[in-house]
């Protein structure tokens, strides 16, 4: 198997238009059955789709930074893509003129925003700082820098480090599968599509729950354009 892309997914519903879209189909995972991953993959196999699986424990969609990077690791030892995104929803910003199902490309460093270590050596493993692959045809898609934690609710710390990251896109994956890859030296990019915002009085999870069929789409439209025009080999 010689993938041209990998792309990671945390939820089913974020997953199942791109598989649509794509015309992927399941296959048996070639990954630790313990892991509980799901694997699509194309007709001619260039690209593949992981979904984190359901925990066991809950059964539940798994998402956050630890599934992501055990899901990054996997993929890169086991298939060797020759990219590999981090694809899903994430919260935007009304601030920054986002509106609902924009769909950004990382741009520059993906980091975590909610890594807080106090510690002076510790100040550019806090934030991570890894780079993200640069796509040539980006259409209309915007450019924009994600972060990522593992909590949806954001403390005073989180909201003062994605001011200064200045983020675009916060989400619970991107900056751990951006680890595993800088680590593995596989370019990796993030595609993420607004569901909600950062900036609302609103609960976040309802409007997650009024708006990821809107922003699942868009992403999924957005997987399609970046592959049809020769973003990925
Ligand atoms: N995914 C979708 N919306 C999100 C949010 N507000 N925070 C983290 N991950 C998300």
């Amino acid at each position: 198997m010689t993938f041209n892309l990998a792309i990671l997914c945390a939820l089913e519903i974020e997953a199942v238009p791109i598989i649509n879209s794509l015309q992927l189909s399941e296959k048996q995972c070639p990954f630790d059955k313990r892991l509980g991953f799901r694997f699509f993959a194309s007709a001619r196999s260039e690209i593949c789709l992981l979904q984190f699986g359901k925990c066991p424990k809950n059964g539940i969609d798994r998402i956050g930074t630890q599934i992501a990077a055990l899901a990054a690791w996997e993929t890169v030892k086991t298939l060797a893509p020759a990219v590999i995104a981090s694809v899903g929803t994430a919260g935007g910003f009304k601030a920054k003129g986002a509106s609902i199902g924009d769909v950004f490309v990382s741009d520059g460093k993906i980091c975590f925003h909610g890594r807080h270590i106090p510690v002076p050596k510790y100040k550019s493993f806090e934030t991570g700082d890894f780079p993200s692959h640069i796509i040539k045809n980006l259409g209309v898609l915007k450019k924009g820098r994600v972060s990522s934690g593992d909590s949806v609710p954001i403390s005073k710390q989180d909201h003062d480090r994605m001011l200064a990251l200045g983020t675009d896109a916060k989400d619970m994956e991107a900056a751990a599968i951006a680890e595993v890859a800088y680590l593995a030296n596989v370019p990796m990019l993030a595609v993420k599509a607004i569901s909600d915002f950062v900036d609302s009085s609103e609960q976040t999870h309802s409007q997650f729950m009024a708006n990821f069929k809107e922003a699942t789409d868009k992403l999924a439209q957005a997987m399609n354009f970046l592959i049809s025009n020769n973003n990925f080999g």
